[in-house]
Parts: structure tokens; C-alpha cells; sequence
């Protein structure tokens, strides 16, 4: 079989090339360069795409999907932070745009018009998540020790329901709620590598988005890879250090089962020093500063979290 690789270009015909150059420079924040006066190149990397201007044009014509040819134009970001900041662009350029929605209820996406009419969006796709089996997969090849495994399961939980509060995407939070703690067997004698190792293992196997970045916030004391800032990150910071609490008092209580415990009872032995003393308290009481969450309400959701997995968390 004759085939090529890919795509090598796409061109798209406008009725006023400067109209639609100064739409994308201000679209994308960049200055772009005419070519031969009828054309100019948007993205000159990945599948380059150039609009172009003839002399001769239908008279007050329009583009219609409904038409023989192109449906629309996809441009591929990586992260919902991305796409969130060119959600408020087209916003703030009076464009319109029913905001972001997600392509089989999953994919995230915004879709919009060009001066022309030219259907177009920002589009997320699918092969660049990891999905919940997939993270599952990494944590049960990277991590032999049943505990740390029950850990990562509880922490992917609470993450998941804290991302419903918040406003995140629950597969993602729970997705790096499993992974977070991955490479902690291969890298327990170099705790500066910690997290570095998995993030190499995402990219190898071709892994974006903001995951990647919230990911690199965990055990940033150490790696110095991110900063810690957005929902993401300090839902992952606060949840990891409370989930051992809470199997602490799990631990001490009278049936040593999760489904009987009680906030009251978590939030009583908080104060206790001498309890847990490997619990940092005021690590998890930043729920209240980073995420707008009053540590009681905190503790409830983290707990009935882990109280909906108590078999599978071993309590
Ligand atoms: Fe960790
Ligand atoms: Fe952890």
C-alpha cells in the first residue's frame, strides 16, 4: 500500500487576510508575518496552517460547514490551564463562545468562529490523560508494598472527590492522587529524586497536561521542580498528609474500622503531639488558607473518601 505519513499542511481561504491576522495575533498574543501579501503562516510547527487570500472571491461569501470540504479546525493544547486562559481571550474579544465543553463528555474543548466564519476550536485530546487503569497500572508495577499501594488508593480517592468541590477534573486529581507516590520504593535512599522518577516514566510514555505540573509541586521541598500554587497542587499537598492521619486513627480505635470512625474522633487527636508525631498538622490545617476548606468539613470529606473504599484500603 502507497501511503504518507501525515498531514504535511492545511491552508484555509479568508476574505480578508488582515482582518484575520490581527484576529489571531491578538488570539494568540504574537505578531505574525505576511507572505507574498496574500498569506501568512498561524503555526509554523506541528501541522502548519496558513491562510490565504485570492484576488477573486464569491461575492459576500461565508463559510458554512454544511458545505463539501472542511468541517472545522482543532488546534491541540495540553492542560486546562491552557485552555482556560484562551476561554477568557476569546471572552475578553467579545468572540463567541458557549465557553468550555467536553467532546463525549470527557475531552475538554472550545469551540468557536473565526472573522470568516470558520468553525475552530482548542481541543484536548484523549491520548495525552492518563486514565484511571493506566495510573493504576504504573502504581502496581512500580510498588510492591501493600500499604504504600492502599496509600496511593485513598489519596486518588480523596483527590477525586476534593476536585468535584473544587472545580478540577475528578479523573486527572484521582489519576495523580494514585501516582504521586509511584517511584517512592525505587527512590526511598535519594529522596530528592522522588517524583522525578515518575515524571520521566509519564514523559517517556509521551504524557502532558497539568497533571505533569502538579506533579512536579509534590515533594518540591526536596526536587525544587514547581512551586506550589493552584487548587491541584494543594489538594494533593494537604489530602496526602491527612490520609495517614486518618489511617492512624483508624488504627487506634476501638473496632479498627474506618466505617466507625468519626470526624469528632479525628479532629480530637489533631492537638495530640504525641500522637501520629510523623503527621505534619500544619500541613493539612492549609486546607483552610490554599483551599477555602474549614478543616472540619476537610476531614469529613477525606474520610467518608476513604470510608467508600474501606475494603480495598485494607480498614
Ligand atoms: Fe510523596
Ligand atoms: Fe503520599
Amino acid at each position: 500500500m502507497d501511503r504518507t505519513r501525515a498531514i504535511d499542511h492545511v491552508t484555509l481561504t479568508v476574505s480578508n487576510l488582515d482582518r484575520t491576522k490581527s484576529f489571531y495575533e491578538q488570539l494568540f498574543q504574537t505578531k505574525l508575518e505576511k507572505h507574498k501579501e496574500n498569506s501568512f503562516n498561524l503555526l509554523p510547527v506541528g501541522i502548519p496552517v496558513w491562510f490565504v487570500q485570492w484576488e477573486k472571491q464569491y461575492p459576500r461569501d461565508m463559510f458554512d460547514e454544511r458545505r463539501i470540504g472542511l468541517d472545522h479546525i482543532a488546534f491541540h493544547l495540553d492542560t486546562l490551564e491552557e485552555l482556560e486562559k484562551f476561554v477568557n481571550r476569546l471572552q475578553e474579544m467579545g468572540v463567541k463562545t458557549v465557553g468550555l465543553e467536553r467532546f463525549a463528555g470527557k475531552y475538554p474543548y472550545v469551540a468557536f468562529r473565526d472573522p470568516d466564519n470558520i468553525q475552530t476550536e482548542f481541543f484536548i485530546p484523549e491520548e495525552f490523560m492518563i486514565t484511571r487503569d493506566q495510573a493504576q497500572e504504573i502504581l502496581h508495577s512500580h510498588v510492591k508494598n501493600q500499604n504504600l499501594r492502599r496509600h496511593c488508593l485513598a489519596v486518588g480517592a480523596v483527590m477525586k472527590v476534593l476536585a468535584q468541590k473544587l472545580g478540577g477534573d475528578p479523573d486527572e486529581w484521582e489519576v495523580l492522587g494514585l501516582i504521586h507516590d509511584s517511584d517512592w520504593e525505587e527512590t526511598k535512599d535519594q529522596p530528592d529524586q522522588h517524583t522525578k522518577v515518575t515524571l520521566q516514566r509519564l514523559q517517556d510514555l509521551g504524557y502532558t497536561g497539568s497533571l505533569i505540573h502538579a506533579l512536579q509541586s509534590h515533594n518540591t521541598k526536596l526536587t525544587h521542580l514547581a512551586d506550589l500554587e493552584g487548587p491541584m497542587e494543594w489538594a494533593l499537598e494537604t489530602c496526602d498528609e491527612l490520609t495517614g492521619f486518618i489511617v492512624a486513627c483508624t488504627l487506634v480505635s476501638p473496632t479498627k474500622k474506618i466505617a466507625d470512625l468519626a470526624v469528632e474522633s479525628v479532629i480530637k487527636k489533631f492537638p495530640k503531639k504525641e500522637f501520629a508525631r510523623a503527621v505534619d498538622r500544619n500541613q493539612i490545617a492549609q486546607c483552610e488558607e490554599k483551599l477555602g476548606i474549614k478543616l472540619e468539613e476537610f476531614v469529613q470529606i477525606a474520610l467518608s473518601a476513604m470510608q467508600s473504599i474501606a475494603s480495598e484500603i485494607g480498614l
